[in-house]
């Protein structure tokens, strides 16, 4: 049932483009509007939603760490992204103006299961990001959004993280067009990219040599650090996760602009840091921060478009990636991630599809 891969990880990741083409197949298509057959909002509705927050555990919270840049830019409503299991005790402000979006691979979390009920008992709408028909979560959501990312065995989630952003770009468009907060031809560009997208990942893990040597590099490490800004950190905060459970090693992800307020002070001679950079905005403010932890000795790995041709002048490794629009590169930046923190487990020896201590689906509180 592995298809011929040695674990169902590496499977899932090569599973990625279809996982993506399947997600989008009928929702995005262009010269139309974006048509998502679960959700019923109209118009009038959004226009009564004063916020909306997005809640879900893990990786899928990672998700939705995106889906607060991708909405709030297309739909222009606040959003606020929270842990379920923070969300539920903290006595959040939820009302009839207020849409929550769960997220949840499973659609079994418990967490976010009971997020999902508080918030509709005080009636807010409830749209689900799930990939598991007929579960709980869809079951009670108003709406859903089934990401069709087929089964995911591996407890690392990879193919159903991508959907999910599918999911989030689509739902942020599809609002856009609701409330006409964007441009009509910046819309159409974006959903002719986000179709290119199978094809880009594709050509990302066509050729895996150089993640797999800079993975043998570092998998002896203790600790590693991933950069970011913009989206780029939301990022950075994914692949910080999916090497701490593949890899067992400590990492940790920090916003560029944040180095100087402290963590700065952890970086020595040769420790490694994973830098992602691509958000053209912010590209010379990250590469002055590699610079600065450069300096004090740090081995970089940076991960870049191909039009970006600056920081192999100050990184020790660079994977290219295909160019793409800035709002939605996180679903190419994630992918060479996935794979490092796959190969580092496989150098390690460790059990890739079922790390310690973990299960698949979290039912308890
Ligand atoms: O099924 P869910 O998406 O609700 O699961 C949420 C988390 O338990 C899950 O994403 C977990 O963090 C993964 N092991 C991450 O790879």
């Amino acid at each position: 049932e592995k298809g011929g891969y040695a674990h169902f990880t590496i499977k899932e990741i090569y599973e990625q483009p279809k996982a993506l083409k399947d997600t989008m197949t009928g929702r995005i298509v262009p010269g139309k509007k974006v048509k998502l057959d679960d959700i019923h909002i109209t118009k009038e509705m959004l226009e009564d939603y004063s916020r909306i927050y997005i809640i879900a555990c893990g990786t899928a919270y990672n998700a939705g760490l995106i889906g607060k840049v991708a909405i709030e830019n297309l739909a222009r409503i606040p959003v606020e992204v929270d842990v379920a299991s923070e969300f539920r005790y903290r006595n959040p402000i939820i009302d009839a103006k207020t849409l929550v979006i769960v997220i949840s691979q499973s659609g079994e979390t418990a967490d976010t299961l009971a997020v999902s009920r508080e918030a509709q008992k005080f009636g807010a709408r409830v749209i689900a990001i799930t990939n598991v028909v007929g579960s709980s979560i869809a079951r009670e959501a108003d709406d859903v959004f089934y990401t069709w990312a087929g089964p995911e065995i591996g407890v690392a989630s990879t193919k159903a993280y991508l959907t999910m952003l599918v999911a989030i770009y689509s739902i942020g468009i599809y609002f856009a067009e609701l409330l006409g907060t964007q441009q009509e031809s910046y819309l159409e560009n974006l959903k002719k990219e986000l179709l290119t997208l199978p094809e880009k990942v594709a050509s990302i893990i066509a050729d895996t040599t150089r993640i797999e040597h800079f993975a043998d590099k570092i998998h002896t490490e203790k600790d590693v650090f991933f950069l970011g800004r913009g989206l780029d950190y939301q990022i950075a905060v994914e692949a910080s996760l999916k090497l701490k459970e593949l890899s067992y090693i400590h990492s940790e992800a920090y916003p560029g602009g944040e180095l100087k307020h402290g963590s700065i002070a952890l970086i020595e001679d040769d420790i490694t840091v994973i830098a992602s950079l691509t958000q053209r905005d912010l590209l010379e403010k990250m590469q002055s921060n590699i610079k600065e932890v450069v300096s004090r000795g740090a081995k970089v790995m940076a991960i870049t478009f191909e039009d970006n041709h600056d920081v192999e002048h100050f990184s020790d490794e660079v994977i290219i990636i295909p160019n793409t629009m800035d709002l939605i590169a996180p679903i190419l930046a994630v992918v060479p991630l996935q794979l490092l923190a796959y190969y580092v487990a496989l150098y390690k020896g460790l059990d890739v599809d079922k790390p310690r201590n973990l299960a698949k689906s979290v039912t308890v509180e």
